[in-house]
């Protein structure tokens, strides 16, 4: 019992470390909605609170018993359908994580969702004109999406630019998903040896 225990948990570990943060690219100046994904497993919650996350937790907007309050100094936003978080006209510096935070009622269990968002830099008019004139196309709409993805990973140093050939993150991301195959077969595999050995065990037991 205990030992199959042990190998549940150690798969669904497996299973978590997997899991990407959600990601949300966008266009400077748009006006965007982040799902809380929390309330997919909570229905029932006291308040519902979303934070910006940057090493410590800055609130944005939270909601109890209906009544909306908008923390000071926050960045404009308000709720939309599901408790979702609708910023306008999103900058540059709106970048980064976001959390979606249920507070249970007495008794239940706290939920929360995170997710990224990376908002590209605004082009001003000037450099519309520049665009026009320069026929090559500096930021393939690809890396920029991928940079963004990659910064879910390196967060601290999401301000730097990185560099990087098409190649290189294509085949640095086929080597994650082949190690996480790898893992998944090494996972099964030591399910089914120890539910095996609890099965000779219980045979051991009737004999
Ligand atoms: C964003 O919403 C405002 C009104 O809420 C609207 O005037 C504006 O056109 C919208 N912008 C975009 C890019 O959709």
């Amino acid at each position: 019992m205990f030992s199959r225990c042990l190998s549940y948990l150690f798969v669904v570990g497996i299973l978590r470390c997997s899991e990407s943060l959600n990601s949300v690219n966008s266009e400077c100046g748009e006006n965007i909605t982040l799902p809380c994904d929390a309330t997919r497993r909570s229905k029932q919650y006291r308040s519902v609170t979303w934070y910006k996350v940057s090493g410590t937790r800055t609130g944005i907007i939270r909601k109890a018993q209906d009544r909306v309050q908008h923390f000071k100094a926050a960045r404009m936003a308000e709720f939309g359908h599901d408790e979702s978080l609708l910023v306008p006209g999103v900058r540059p510096e709106d970048s980064g994580d976001y959390e979606c935070f249920l507070s249970a009622n007495v008794g239940g269990e706290n939920k929360e969702s995170k997710l990224h968002l990376s908002v590209s830099e605004c082009v001003t008019p000037a450099d519309t004109t520049l665009a026009d004139t320069t026929p090559v196309d500096t930021t393939p709409a690809a890396l920029v999406t991928l940079t963004g993805m990659m910064s879910c990973f390196t967060a601290p140093c999401m301000d730097q630019v990185v560099e990087v050939s098409l190649v290189l993150v294509v085949s640095s991301f086929s080597v994650i998903a082949f190690v996480k195959v790898i893992l998944s077969i090494f996972s099964v595999w030591v399910l089914l040896l120890i539910r095996r050995r609890g099965e000779r065990q219980r045979m051991d037991d009737w004999s």
